[in-house]
């Protein structure tokens, strides 16, 4: 990975110029350097799916008072750019109430733990729920979200991420990485298990975490983060964990009162106003300060690679962005 000069992008009818100022980075975005990731663009590629920064200029047909703006884009790929062009209606007014770093730490995560929460998993105050990788970008945002809820909240995450959690309000952290987190939280809900799990592990987690559904319980699947190596051995996890995945029967579902989910945000393109709706509601959550984008670290352009590492080690707790 490296910095590069490019000409700067052409505004299309309809586009604006946001000047960045913060790019989210993501766990696709490691994914995709791996080759990991099917929908990343053929390398050489800008990735980056979420900037934070200031309206520069304005296309054909967008009301000029946007001009100078501090906003918020999603981006389809080249997100990672000091200048990056995107349709008008995919902006929104970012909050003065939060920093550019902590603005582009908003999109992705939020977005995704919104659909996998409120839109497809329906969660209710008197549920509980499960968050994998509770201290990741996503789990974070998650944990906002159900607190929001009511709902209980348990969180499986590396034993160093435990005491932040719990200072943001998880209910309950749970060790995956040394043992079994099944039976732990098995005791914890007196046997009866969750309503809703989230899982962006893949393969034999997904059989875990509907194991740990109690009645009427969800599973929300949205990652496979088990694959996640370079070169020869990432393709071997990808592999093994495709033939680990459960096989869902019908059936089976329908007598033992499950149901299971996927989300893929990136696939989500068509439905810009259902994403619009969502992102409103997420901006209120912002202003009413129970949305709490919490950024770990910010690194530069020129310090890709050791952002990429940072992710890859699990160093982060929340989220990592990168700064032009
Ligand atoms: N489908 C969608 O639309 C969508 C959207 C956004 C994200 N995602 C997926 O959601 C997952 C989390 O994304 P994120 O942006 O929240 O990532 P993140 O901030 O980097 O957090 C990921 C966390 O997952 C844990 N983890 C588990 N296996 C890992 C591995 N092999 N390598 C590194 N970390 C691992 C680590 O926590 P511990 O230290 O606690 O293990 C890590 O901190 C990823 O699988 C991503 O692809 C999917």
């Amino acid at each position: 990975m490296k910095v590069e000069e490019r000409p700067d992008p052409i505004l299309a009818a309809g586009q604006v110029l946001v000047r960045t100022k913060a790019a989210g980075l993501n766990f696709a975005d490691i994914l995709a350097r791996q080759g990991l990731y099917p929908d990343g663009p053929p390398k050489p590629c800008v990735m980056g799916y979420e900037v934070a920064g200031v309206i520069e200029s304005a296309g054909e047909g967008v009301d000029a008072s946007l001009m100078g703006k501090s906003v918020i884009a999603m981006t389809r790929f080249n997100g990672q750019a000091e200048l990056v062009a995107v349709s008008a209606e995919q902006v929104f007014e970012k909050p003065d109430s939060v920093t550019f770093e902590a603005a582009a730490a908003i999109p992705v995560n939020y977005l995704t733990a919104w659909v996998l929460l409120v839109t497809m998993g329906g969660l209710q105050a008197h549920e509980a729920v499960l968050i994998h990788n509770a201290g990741g970008g996503v789990g974070l945002a998650a944990l906002d979200i159900a607190r929001q809820i009511g709902a209980r909240t348990f969180g499986t995450a590396s034993p160093s991420k435990h005491d932040f959690l719990k200072q943001r309000g998880l209910d309950h952290a749970i060790d995956y990485r040394n043992q079994d987190w099944l039976p732990v939280l098995m005791e914890l809900t007196d046997g009866r298990g969750v309503e809703l799990v989230i899982d962006p592990l893949g393969g034999a987690s997904w059989k875990k975490s509907y194991r740990a559904l109690r009645s009427t319980g969800r599973m929300g699947v949205f990652g496979m983060s088990v694959a996640s190596a370079s070169g020869i051995k990432g393709k071997v996890r990808a592999l093994k964990a495709v033939l680990q995945m459960p096989r869902f029967n019908p059936l089976g579902m329908m007598n033992r009162n499950k149901g299971v989910f996927g989300l893929n945000l990136g696939h989500m393109w068509k439905e810009g106003e259902k994403v619009r709706g969502w992102t409103q509601a997420i901006m209120r959550g912002v202003s009413e300060g129970w949305i709490r984008p919490h950024v770990d670290r910010a690194f530069r352009f020129d310090e890709i690679a050791d952002a990429h590492r940072y992710l890859e080690e699990r160093r982060n707790i929340g989220k990592v962005v990168l700064i032009p």
